[in-house]
């Protein structure tokens, strides 16, 4: 039986994995640029001791956008909702996930959704501690007890290269703070985000990190890493926003709640399943991956994981 859902899982990678001639990878953070755009790996958990893999499984990737899932989770477990709720709205929006435009619109001027960059850099502005480091080290045991792998920690490489190119999101957390959406250091806070985004891990650790989200908030040893609904409302976002303007269209062919990042990776979690983590970094013009968004598509009509 286990060969029969490996032999059916290594057909859709392979079907997939056609999609990634579509796509290109990303070059606004200079050091991503060097991924492999023929990379497709996945790995699916189910709370057993082992994770179901296919592909280039082995591959370390960073988490960009879908450590804004697990910064969410945490800012929420510290300062409760009517904090971050205060901070960003619980909206989509239609735009690109770096588009500054509707910012302007809202007043106060607090960003939609915690999902796109503006959300995320004030969702980052929660996360306790002095130094960018103290922050990082915080989310990290985060991390670490998310993915029982003790072992993550970020690319310095990547950092280092957002950090040096990231004038749009300056930008976006200068206008934040402004209007008085966020405190303190801007620098400080780009800092802390660009490393937050350059958290490094497999698809096995993004799989199991899923799980928690998929299993009301426990691991697969029953342990409590969030509250139930915290995880709830964490994987609505991922639903309504995770895959920005693409999330509508997403819904309707997938119906799987999932967060993208621009290194390609795709953080999936069925709702008392499965917990999936992707990794295609060839990706097409809203920043999903094209080969990750077609496995998806493929296991969820396979095994009937859509929600809806
Ligand atoms: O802030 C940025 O632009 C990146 N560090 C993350 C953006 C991202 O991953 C968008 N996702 N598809």
């Amino acid at each position: 039986m286990l060969c029969q859902k490996q032999q059916d899982l290594d057909e859709m990678v392979a079907e997939a994995k056609k999609e990634a001639k579509k796509g290109e990878v990303a070059t606004y953070i200079p050091a991503l640029a060097k991924a492999d755009p023929n990379i497709l790996a996945v790995s699916i958990f189910d709370g057993a001791s082992h994770c179901f893999v296919s592909g280039d499984s082995e591959h370390l990737f960073t988490l960009q956008s879908a450590s804004k899932v697990i910064t969410l989770a945490l800012a929420l477990m510290d300062c409760g909702e009517a904090v971050v709720f205060e901070k960003v709205g619980m909206e989509p929006t239609g735009d690109p996930f770096n588009s500054i435009s509707k910012l302007e619109a809202q007043f106060p001027s607090k960003p939609l959704n915690p999902m796109i960059n503006a959300g995320a850099l004030a969702v980052s502005s929660l996360i306790k501690g002095e130094t960018a480091q103290d922050k990082l080290q915080y989310l990290l045991h985060f991390i670490h007890r998310l993915s029982g792998n003790k072992h993550i920690t970020y690319n310095k490489e990547v950092a280092r290269s957002e950090y040096e190119t990231a004038d749009l999101n300056r930008a976006l957390a200068y206008f934040l703070k402004q209007h008085h959406i966020i405190e303190g250091d801007v620098n400080l806070l780009i800092e802390f985000y660009t490393m937050q985004c350059a958290i490094e891990l497999t698809c096995d650790d993004l799989a199991k990190i899923g799980f928690v989200l998929a299993n009301e908030g426990r691991n697969h040893e029953g342990e409590v890493i969030m509250p139930y609904e915290i995880a709830r409302l964490v994987k609505t976002f991922m639903v309504t926003c995770g895959m920005y303007n693409a999330s509508g269209e997403f819904a309707i062919k997938v119906g799987i709640p999932a967060k993208s990042g621009v290194s390609g990776c795709i953080l999936g979690a069925v709702p008392n399943r499965l917990g999936i983590g992707i990794y295609g970094p060839a990706l097409d013009e809203k920043g999903n991956s094209y080969a990750g968004m077609k496995i998806l598509e493929l296991l969820a009509a396979h095994y009937h994981l859509s929600i809806f």
